[in-house]
């Protein structure tokens, strides 16, 4: 089992990003969010650049590698543009993600299974260059299976399901999902890979992922931007930090 006490915080700026874009200015500056953040106990910045580049930029990526102290995880689309600026940068770790035009967010996890041998290709040179490679999936046997075999170091499993579930009042979905996001991160962790989680996550629903002892990140980004608006971006990462912990604690102690 993993060491329980090692549940990190991704916090996501995208959205910081995206009510700057809806001006066209610099302000508010993703840069400085991230760097907040890490004050405020978050272990990792997150940032997605989308195709279409509605939120972060290319030149979001430059400057947050320069001024994090913290590893970034770098989201994209498995393309050609997004492999060569990966390689240019070289972020701690790369998170493999579907992405639709028009989606309003990441809708679904990737079909890894289907893609395998293109997906293997693809990869291979981000871990050559030193990039932890993760995976967006969602809480399926074949697409974890099919993760690993493709040499990927992480899967992050998709919570938007169980998210949006808890947000519709739909317990019988919501149960549902969470059982396979329970099973499947002990069966990814069963093969070796490490687990992370994240999409549509709350102060509501954080605690039972959480509280799952393979999971060792969960990111975190919409929430947290909305809930900065009422009372502060530091507040707000340090209740999520302190329901994290919590969730860990309480399971460590369940389990003896
Ligand atoms: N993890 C991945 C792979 C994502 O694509 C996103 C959304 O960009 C998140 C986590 C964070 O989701 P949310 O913004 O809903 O917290």
């Amino acid at each position: 089992m993993p060491d329980q006490s090692k549940l990190r915080l991704g916090v996501n700026i995208d959205h910081v990003a995206t009510i700057r874009n809806a001006r066209g200015g610099d302000t508010p500056d993703p840069v400085r969010a991230a760097k907040l953040a890490e004050e405020a106990g978050a272990d990792g910045i997150t940032a997605h650049l989308r195709e279409d580049r509605r939120h972060i930029l290319d030149h979001d990526i430059s400057a947050l590698m320069e001024a994090l102290t913290v590893p970034l995880n770098f989201e994209m689309a498995a393309t050609e543009e997004m492999a060569q600026i990966a390689l240019r940068h070289k972020p701690h770790a790369v998170c493999i993600v579907p992405e639709k035009r028009e989606e309003r967010t990441t809708e679904g996890g990737l079909e890894v299974a289907r893609e395998e041998n293109r997906l293997a290709h693809y990869i291979a040179p981000l871990r050559d260059a030193g990039c932890r490679v993760s995976i967006f999936i969602a809480a399926d046997a074949k697409q974890i299976e099919a993760a690993a075999r493709i040499g990927a170091d992480i899967i992050e499993l998709h919570t938007g399901a169980y998210c949006d579930a808890h947000a519709e009042g739909d317990v019988t979905t919501r149960d549902r999902e969470f059982q396979s996001l329970r099973e499947m991160s002990a069966y990814a962790h069963s093969l070796g890979l490490e687990v992370h989680a994240g999409h549509g996550l709350t102060y509501d629903t954080v605690a039972p992922i959480a509280a799952f002892p393979e999971v060792m990140e969960l990111n975190i980004g919409h929430f947290l931007i909305g809930e900065a608006i009422f009372r502060g971006l530091q507040p707000a990462i340090a209740e999520m930090r302190s329901l994290m912990d919590a969730a860990r604690g309480g399971a460590r102690q369940a389990a003896g």
